[in-house]
């Protein structure tokens, strides 16, 4: 069953509470946060504050991608917030010590991919791994177009995860929609994160359903 992690990065934060509780009744499995902190991508959102207000209202897991340089240095906080945390390959940690210390906070581990990051250098990490993301835009903006590039990085983990007998989601993050969201599904995806897609329509609840369905 493929899992819906909708992106809030696009939503009008003043009737978020709302928002989520309707995301919350049309079975969405995770809500997925987009930490940019203007240096490793070049856009600012939000921090721990925001996600500890979401958390008060809402129950559903929360999947923090953080786009933030050296993310070791706030790893501690984001953990006490999030349910799956993840961060990019590229932010400058060191990338198993991190997977293995998100584990050992109690969070399920991520380790994302931007376009540059071709697959097979995140092989050697699969194993501290609960989830991989693949980015299908360059990250720092919701409303982008996705990349086809990606199905190719989706299919090479799928079988890699598989080969390896491996239990790790892949998840998929940028410009899904109801076009796209089946081309990721069939390339592997497990989780597909979607901002624009349901926060710009008139009914959320229509299009999570719709992709749920996929
Ligand atoms: C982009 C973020 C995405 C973004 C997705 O850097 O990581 O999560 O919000 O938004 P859409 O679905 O609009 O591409
Ligand atoms: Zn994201």
């Amino acid at each position: 069953m493929i899992k819906i992690s909708p992106s809030v990065l696009t939503a009008d934060f003043l009737s978020l509470a709302d928002d989520i509780k309707r995301l919350e009744s049309a079975g969405v499995d995770m809500l997925h946060l987009d930490v940019m902190d203007g240096i490793f991508v070049p856009n600012i959102s939000f921090g721990v504050p925001v996600i500890k207000s979401i958390r008060k209202h809402s129950n559903i897991p929360l999947d923090v991608h953080l786009m933030i340089d050296r993310p070791h240095r706030y790893i501690k906080e984001f953990a006490a917030v999030s349910d799956w945390l993840g961060f990019h390959y590229e932010a400058g940690s060191d990338n198993a010590e991190l997977l293995k210390e998100i584990r050992e906070l109690g969070c399920k581990s991520c380790i994302t991919i931007k376009p540059c990051t071709q697959p097979e250098e995140i092989y050697d990490l699969l194993e501290l791994c609960d989830m991989v993301l693949v980015m299908s835009v360059e990250p720092g903006f919701g409303g982008q177009k996705f990349m086809p590039d990606a199905l190719e990085k989706l299919s090479k983990l799928r079988d890699e995860i598989n080969r390896r007998n491996l239990t790790v989601e892949i998840e998929v993050d940028g410009g899904i929609n109801a076009e796209t969201a089946p081309m990721a599904i069939n390339a592997g995806a497990t989780v597909l994160v979607a901002g624009n897609y349901i926060f710009s329509a008139d009914d959320m609840s229509e299009r999570v359903r719709e992709i749920k369905s996929l």
